[in-house]
C-alpha cells in the first residue's frame, strides 16, 4: 500500500491594499479535511493613511516592503517552523493596488525561486468567499456568497472550490466605498466603516429617508454612488457642522440604507437560486447590524449564514494561504515537488474578475 502523502505547507502573503498579511497552512490531500492554520501575522497601515482620508497606494506600496520580511519571520517563530519548511508559496495577484500587489508578488517569487518550490497566483476575492472554512462552522457546498468589501460587493453562487457564477454586482461604487464615502462626508475620518458604524450606535435609523438605488430592480444589481450624494446634500441643507446627534442620525440612516439592500438582495439572490445557504465574506461583513439583520431574516426563513472570523473578514494572508490550500486538495494546483520550482514572473491583475476562476 503506497504510504499517504505527506502534508503540504503553504505559505500566504496578503498586500493587495493596506494590510500587509502572512500566514502558513498546513494541507493534507483528503479534501474532507479542512486545511489548517499554523499561524498568522498581520500589520495594518490604517494609522499611516489616517492623516490622508484614505489609502495613497504608494505609501502602500512602500510600507509592504518594509513589513513584508519581518511578518514572514513571526510567522516562522509562532508556528515553529523555518523557511525550509515551506512548500508552496500562495500570494495575491489580484484584484488590487498594482505597486502594492507587485511587493508581494515579488516576495513569492524570491521566496519560491530559493526555496525550489511553486509560486501560485491566488485571486483576492476567491480568499474572502472561501475564508468562513477557516471558521469553527465552515459552510458546505453550494451557497451564495455576499462578497462586502471596499472595493467590491457582488453576489456569486458557489458549487465549489474554484467553481463561481456571478450573480449580480454593483454597477458603482462598493458597499465598504459607502459606508469610506459617507464617513467623509460626515467628518468620522478613515476607514469609515468601522467609524460610520461606531457613530450610528447612538442615532435614529429612521431620521433620514436615503436613497435605496435599484432595490426593486428584478436584478441582483446593487448602486450605491448615490448614497454619499445624498448623505452630503443633507449636510448641506443644515448649513453648518452637524451637531453629535444630528451626525449619528445620519450615520445610522445611512448604515439602515446600505444594510437593507444588502439584505434585500441576498435574500432575492437565495430565492433565485433556491438555495438556503449565505456566506458573508469581506471587510464590511464585520458590520453588526449587517449580522444582526441577516441572522433575523435567516432564523426566519430558515436559512443558515456563515462569517468568517471577525479578525478574518478584512485583508489577511490565512484566507490567500487557505484558498491556495484548498485549490490543492480540489486537484486545481499541481501537488509542489520540492526542487520542481515552475516559471517564477512577478506578475499581477490589479483588474481580474473572479468568475474567470471557473471552466468555461
Ligand atoms: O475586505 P477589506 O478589508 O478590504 C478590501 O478588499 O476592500 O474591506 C475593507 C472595507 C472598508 O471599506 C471598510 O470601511 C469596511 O470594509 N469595513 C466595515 C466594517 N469594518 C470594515 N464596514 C462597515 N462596518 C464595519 N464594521
Ligand atoms: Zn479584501
Amino acid at each position: 500500500m503506497a504510504a499517504p502523502l505527506a502534508p503540504v505547507r503553504v505559505l500566504g502573503i496578503e498586500s493587495s491594499c493596506d494590510e500587509t498579511g502572512l500566514a502558513l497552512i498546513e494541507v493534507g490531500a483528503d479534501p474532507a479535511r479542512l486545511p489548517r492554520l499554523l499561524a498568522d501575522a498581520l500589520h495594518s497601515q490604517i494609522a499611516m493613511h489616517q492623516d490622508y482620508g484614505g489609502v495613497v497606494p504608494e505609501l502602500a506600496s512602500r510600507d509592504h516592503i518594509r513589513r513584508l520580511l519581518p511578518l514572514l519571520q513571526r510567522v516562522l517563530t509562532d508556528s515553529g517552523c523555518v523557511r525550509g519548511d515551506i512548500d508552496a508559496v500562495a500570494y495575491t495577484a489580484g484584484p488590487g493596488l498594482a505597486g502594492a500587489l507587485l511587493t508581494g508578488s515579488a516576495l513569492a517569487a524570491a521566496l519560491a525561486w530559493s526555496l525550489g518550490v511553486p509560486a501560485w497566483p491566488v485571486h483576492h476575492l476567491e480568499g474572502h468567499l472561501l475564508s468562513p472554512m477557516l471558521s469553527s462552522d465552515p459552510p458546505p457546498f453550494p451557497f451564495v456568497a455576499l462578497l462586502v468589501s471596499g472595493g467590491h460587493t457582488q453576489l456569486m453562487r458557489v458549487d465549489g472550490v474554484g467553481r463561481y457564477a456571478l450573480l449580480g454586482e454593483t454597477v458603482d461604487d462598493a458597499a465598504g466605498e459607502a459606508f469610506d464615502k459617507s464617513a467623509k462626508v460626515l467628518g468620522l475620518g478613515y476607514p469609515g466603516g468601522p467609524a460610520l458604524a461606531q457613530c450610528a450606535e447612538s442615532g435614529d435609523p429612521a431620521a433620514h429617508d436615503l436613497p435605496r438605488p435599484l432595490l426593486h430592480s428584478k436584478d441582483l444589481d446593487f448602486s450605491f454612488a448615490g448614497l454619499k450624494t445624498a448623505v452630503a446634500t443633507r449636510v448641506q441643507r443644515l448649513g453648518r457642522a452637524p451637531s453629535e446627534a444630528e451626525r449619528a442620525d445620519l450615520a445610522a440612516s445611512t448604515q439602515a440604507a446600505i444594510v437593507e439592500v444588502l439584505v434585500k438582495k441576498s435574500a432575492a439572490a437565495l430565492k433565485q437560486t433556491g438555495l438556503n445557504r449565505l456566506v458573508v465574506a469581506g471587510g464590511v461583513g464585520a458590520n453588526a447590524h449587517l449580522r444582526d439583520s441577516l441572522n433575523a431574516l435567516a432564523q426566519r426563513r430558515g436559512w443558515r449564514v456563515h462569517y468568517p472570523e471577525l479578525r478574518l473578514c478584512t485583508d489577511n494572508g490565512a484566507m490567500i494561504a487557505l484558498a491556495a490550500g484548498l485549490r490543492l486538495q480540489h486537484g486545481l494546483l499541481d501537488r509542489p515537488q520540492r526542487g520542481v520550482a515552475g516559471p517564477q514572473a512577478v506578475a499581477v491583475r490589479p483588474r481580474w474578475p473572479l468568475d474567470e476562476l471557473s471552466p468555461a
